[in-house]
Parts: C-alpha cells; sequence; structure tokens
C-alpha cells in the first residue's frame, strides 16, 4: 500500500470532509497519508492533529508556511509548539522560503523559517521543507541552523541534480508530487531517475498539483499511483516495487508507528 507523504484535506478544499477522500483513496490502494496542517491561524494544524489523533491511518504535520511568515504571532507560536509536540504529529512542517509569491517579506520568511528548525530540533522531529525560487537560500539556512541534526524531507522536489545532491548530504530525502509527471518536468525526472532508492517519497499535495492525465483538475490523494506509477516506470521497476521502497523510506523517515 502506497503513502501520501504529503496531503493538505483543509475543508474549504473537501467539503465532503476528510474521511470520504481517504476512502477513496484507500480504494485506489493508498493505505496511509500524512496531513500537513499549515495555514494562517493554525486551523489547519488543530484539525491536522484531530484528525490523526482519530484515524489510525493518518499522521501529522504542524508549522508556519512561509506565506503566512507574517501571520505569527506569539500567541499563534505558543499554539503550534504544543500542538508540534503531540505523539501523532511526526514533523515540523510544511517550512521554508518561497521567493517566487513572496506572500511574506523574505527576511521574515527567513527569520519564522529559522525559528521552526529550532523548533524541530527542541522535538527531535525531522522537518517537511517547502522551497520555491530560493535553492541557495534554504541549502544555507538548513546548514547554518544545523537541520541535519533531525534531517527530514525536501517537499514536491522542483530543483535539480546539485540540489538533490546537497539535500541529501544533509539527510533530507525527496519526496515527488505530480509535477514529475508534466512533460517539461525534464530535471526533476532526471533526480527522479537517479536518487537513491532508500531516499525518495511520493506525495500528491492535494489539492494542488494533479499528476497525469489529471493535471489541471482537483487533486486527491488518491490519485498518488499516477505519479508512483510513472516513477516506477522512470526507474524501469515495477509499480509493486517502487510503491514498497517509498512506504518503507516514509515509514522509516517520519517513523509512522
Ligand atoms: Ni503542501
Amino acid at each position: 500500500m502506497l503513502v501520501d507523504s504529503h496531503c493538505h484535506l483543509d475543508v474549504h478544499h473537501f467539503p465532503e470532509g476528510p474521511d470520504a477522500v481517504l476512502e477513496r483513496a484507500r480504494s485506489a490502494g493508498v493505505g496511509r497519508f500524512v496531513v500537513i496542517g499549515v495555514d494562517e491561524r493554525g486551523a489547519a494544524a488543530r484539525a491536522a492533529v484531530a484528525l490523526s489523533e482519530r484515524r489510525s491511518d493518518v499522521w501529522a504535520t504542524v508549522g508556519q508556511h512561509p506565506h503566512d511568515a507574517v501571520a505569527l504571532d506569539d500567541a499563534l507560536q505558543t499554539e503550534l509548539r504544543a500542538l508540534a509536540a503531540r505523539p501523532r504529529v511526526v514533523a515540523v512542517g510544511e517550512v521554508g522560503l518561497d521567493y517566487h509569491y513572496d506572500h511574506s517579506p523574505r527576511e521574515l520568511q527567513a527569520t519564522v523559517f529559522r525559528q521552526m528548525i529550532h523548533l524541530a530540533k527542541r522535538l527531535g522531529k525531522p522537518l517537511v521543507i517547502h522551497t520555491r525560487s530560493a535553492p541557495l537560500e534554504t541549502l544555507l539556512i538548513l546548514e547554518e541552523e544545523g537541520a541535519r541534526d533531525v534531517g527530514g524531507i525536501i517537499h514536491c522536489f522542483s530543483e535539480d541534480r546539485a540540489f538533490a545532491q546537497r539535500a541529501l548530504d544533509l539527510d533530507f530525502d525527496l519526496s515527488f508530487s505530480g509535477i514529475v509527471t508534466f512533460r517539461t518536468a525534464k530535471a526533476i525526472q532526471d533526480v527522479a531517475t537517479w536518487a537513491p532508492e532508500g531516499r525518495i517519497l511520493v506525495e500528491t499535495d492535494s489539492p494542488y498539483l494533479a499528476p497525469m492525465p489529471l493535471r489541471g483538475k482537483k487533486n486527491e490523494p488518491s490519485n498518488i499511483v499516477h505519479t508512483a506509477r510513472f516513477i516506477a516506470g522512470l526507474r524501469g521497476i515495477a509499480p509493486e516495487q517502487l510503491s514498497e521502497t517509498t512506504s518503507d523510506n516514509a515509514t522509516r523517515r517520519l517513523r509512522l508507528v
């Protein structure tokens, strides 16, 4: 059974509620789910934690997304710290830098990113990293803050082989979303072909980034089968093997027990 190592199930994306979405995914062969608890004011974190404490096939992450760095005040910081310490929360994330959209000032994004790395280190939990249009800045902060102590995942990997190598050296695994299936994603496909077997994961990042042939539609965890099949094809292995490998990797990295 596949693991969707990164999905957003917020109720404004899925008005039918998370259980219906997860049952569809289970029917498609996806057995376990890491639900990302990030939004501006902590509601997504609360919902993800509650879902993970109610369902044995769901684990949660908690963090402050770089888009919302500007919204992180002391009260929210305190709440996120408490939520992140809960046993079903397996990582701090997604956190990082987004210099593409620049929804929050860059300096503030960097400050919040560093705070989130400190939180992960204090809790001894891995990090889930969001990085867009800021590859070198992201790596530099991970290095400066000693993120290697906890390691983690580069979510929705969309960089090149040089970035991948540095991330792997910092003990970050590479998680591939539907983007890898896009015809123009040659550099990402190169990394998905080359990356060490023990260091790759798959994710939907639902409701975003539906894989081919569903590109442009609302994405959901059941669609991860398309991404997994595509990567198996790139690597010249059976889909079942890719499924087993990536599930083992996610289980080990995020301690999904
Ligand atoms: Ni995400």
